[in-house]
Parts: structure tokens; C-alpha cells; sequence
């Protein structure tokens, strides 16, 4: 299976590049304005009244600041932060011996928790809501539950995949933010901030370039202005112009759009070997020769939003764009204007 520069930059998570790069604070941390106009004033209400801030949870593609804002969550509010994962924690006791180590005001960030095993989902439910943990000790007529009482702590959960989550667990959380793709703008100013921060001589065409073509994410731009650093050390005289940046990423096949190989082969599947869909992403994953998990949460959302790929009830269908991006005649007749499914996850 053949790796890239997107899928490498969205699955190595914090790697050494994220946290130095990572911002500290909401100040320096770029875009999404809407959430952080709404999570500073949270913070602010907590702080104000002396009380512990209440649960946030965070959702958005990869690469987009999710982890990064726990971060910037904890030192605002001055608790420690504990991380974990979804699949990290495999058992009941797991959990416990997370909690059982909060203080209070300590923010627990819980990657991935789409992927939280339902048995423990329901530990869960009491501790976020009354910050107690019901423990059942014992087995068959012996069993008894003890009742644990938690320090007031807050819980920042990510997921890629909201609509994975269940409702119960989803009304636990006080407020939901969705992260989006950055404009190239914003994605340039982080850029040149990264660029600062790893003594990378960058001008504002070179900023811009790559900033245009790192798919709407602050971590692929940040791979890919460390591609162009390297390129422009070893091939021009050390500074990322536009014309450098240009040619560093034609070297690994990414196009002026941001595309890359991946994304080539699956809108040309989906429109030659499919005939333009339906088709589930199983199928279409085999043709490709990558994961469905891959494609569905780094790969589909991108094209989703650039209006070249579409995800109907019957399955993925390729709209206009997508045959006009690979050179193909857009589909006429029936069939050619998909029946849209705007209902929300996958
Ligand atoms: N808004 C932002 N401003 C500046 N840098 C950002 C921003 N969002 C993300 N980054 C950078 O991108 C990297 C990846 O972000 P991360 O929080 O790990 O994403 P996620 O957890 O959503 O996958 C971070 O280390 C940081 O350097
Ligand atoms: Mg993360």
C-alpha cells in the first residue's frame, strides 16, 4: 500500500513537529473564530466563579486542532492534563484508575472517543454528570457496587467521526464544537508562524503556496512547509518562494489544487471502474488499495467539500467536479444528478 504525505502527516499524531508547533494559547492558536470566541468565555465564567469548566467536546477531520485545544484548555484553566484514548482504555478498571488519579480542576482528554467501549460508556455517564464512579466488585450472589466520589474534573473528548457517537454520551457534554477545514489565509499565517518557530526562511508567496495546497490542515501544512524547507536548502538558495514551493510539491505529486495521487485514484475509480457510483467505500477502498477508514475520514471529507464526491443512502456517487478533475465527460441521463443525503454522518 503505497503511503503519502497526507495520509503520514494526518496518522503520525503528535509527533515531535506538532508540539513544538503546537500554539500555547487561544491567541496564537489560527481561525476557527467561532470556537474560540465561545470556549474563551467558558473559561472565563469557570475562572470567574472560582468552579471547574464543564465538559467540551471537539470534532473534525484530522490535523485540525483538536489535541491541540485540550492543550490549550488545560494550561487556561490551570488543571493538569491527562491524556487517553478511546481504544486505550480496554477495561472498566482502566477507566477507574484514570479517574481515580484526578484532582480537582484537571482536565482528562479522551481522544477518539467514538471509539470507547459501550460497557465503559456507562462508567462514564456518572462520572461526567454527578463526578461519581459506580464500581461493581464481586461476581453472581457476592456482587455489590461501591460508589466512588470524583473531584470536579473537565473532560474534553475529539472524534473524527461525530456521528459515531451516541446520543447519551453526546448530551453529557456541555458544549460541541465543530472544528472545519481552514481557509488558505488563515492556514498561510500558521505557516509563517511554523516557519518562525523552525527558523524556516519563508516569504509570503512561499507561505501562501503551500498553504493552499495542504488540504484545509494546519498539520499538513506544517509537513509540507517542512518538505519545502528541505527542498529549498538543498535545491535553491535556502528561502521557500512561491516558484520553490511549487516545485518542491510537484516532487511529491501534489497538484496545484492540493491533490494528491490517493485522491486521483479514487475519483478515477469512482467515476471509470464505477461508472460514476453508487458504491459503498468498501468496494471502493479494494480498487484503491487503502483503508475504508482512511478514506472516509482524511480523504472524503476533503473532496466532499470541494464538491467532487458525494455520500448518498445507496453509496458514493461522483459529481461534476470529480469528472472534470480528472479530464473525464461529466455523466448525463439518469442518474447524473445524485439524490443527495445532507442527513449527516456516514
Ligand atoms: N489553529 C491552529 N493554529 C496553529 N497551529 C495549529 C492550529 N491547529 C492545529 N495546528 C497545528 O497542527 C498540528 C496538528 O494539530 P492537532 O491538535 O494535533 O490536530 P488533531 O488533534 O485535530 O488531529 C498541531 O501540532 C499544531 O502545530
Ligand atoms: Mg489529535
Amino acid at each position: 500500500m503505497s503511503k503519502n504525505f497526507y495520509t503520514e502527516a494526518v496518522e503520525a499524531p503528535d509527533n515531535a513537529d506538532d508540539i513544538t508547533l503546537r500554539p500555547p494559547d487561544l491567541s496564537e492558536f489560527a481561525g476557527q473564530e467561532k470556537v474560540k470566541e465561545r470556549l474563551g468565555l467558558m473559561i472565563e465564567a469557570a475562572k470567574g466563579r472560582g468552579d471547574v469548566l464543564e465538559h467540551v467536546l471537539l470534532c473534525g477531520p484530522p490535523g485540525l486542532g483538536k489535541t491541540t485545544l485540550a492543550h490549550i484548555i488545560a494550561a487556561a484553566t490551570g488543571g493538569a492534563l491527562h491524556s487517553t484514548s478511546g481504544p486505550q482504555i480496554e477495561k472498566a478498571g482502566d477507566l477507574a484508575g484514570v479517574l481515580t488519579n484526578l484532582k480537582r480542576g484537571d482536565v482528562l482528554f479522551i481522544d477518539e472517543i467514538h471509539r470507547l467501549h459501550p460497557a465503559i460508556e456507562e462508567y462514564l455517564y456518572p462520572a461526567m454528570e454527578d463526578y461519581r464512579l459506580d464500581i461493581i466488585i464481586d461476581q453472581g450472589p457476592n456482587a455489590r457496587t461501591i460508589e466512588l466520589s470524583l473531584p470536579r474534573f473537565t473532560l474534553v473528548g475529539a472524534t473524527t467521526r461525530a456521528g459515531m457517537l451516541t446520543a447519551p454520551l453526546r448530551s453529557r457534554f456541555t458544549m460541541t464544537n465543530r472544528l472545519d477545514y481552514y481557509t488558505a489565509e488563515e492556514l498561510a499565517k500558521i505557516v509563517r508562524r511554523s516557519a518562525g518557530l523552525l527558523g524556516a526562511r519563508v516569504d509570503a508567496d512561499g507561505a501562501l503556496e503551500v498553504a493552499k495546497r495542504a488540504r484545509g490542515t494546519p498539520r499538513v501544512a506544517n509537513a509540507l512547509l517542512r518538505w519545502a524547507r528541505d527542498y529549498a536548502q538543498v535545491k535553491a538558495d535556502g528561502v521557500v518562494t512561491g516558484e520553490v514551493a511549487d516545485l518542491a510539491l510537484a516532487m511529491i505529486d501534489i497538484d496545484a489544487d492540493g491533490f494528491d495521487e490517493m485522491d486521483k485514484r479514487i475519483l478515477e475509480a469512482l467515476v471509470y471502474k464505477f461508472e460514476g457510483g453508487p458504491v459503498g467505500v468498501n468496494s471502493l477502498a479494494v480498487a484503491v488499495g487503502e483503508d475504508a477508514s482512511t478514506i472516509e475520514e482524511v480523504y472524503e471529507p476533503y473532496l466532499i467539500m470541494q464538491g467532487m464526491l458525494a455520500r448518498t443512502p445507496r453509496g458514493r456517487v461522483a459529481m461534476r467536479e470529480a469528472y472534470l478533475k480528472i479530464g473525464a465527460e461529466p455523466r448525463r441521463g439518469p442518474g447524473a444528478e445524485p439524490e443527495l443525503d445532507l442527513g449527516g454522518p456516514p
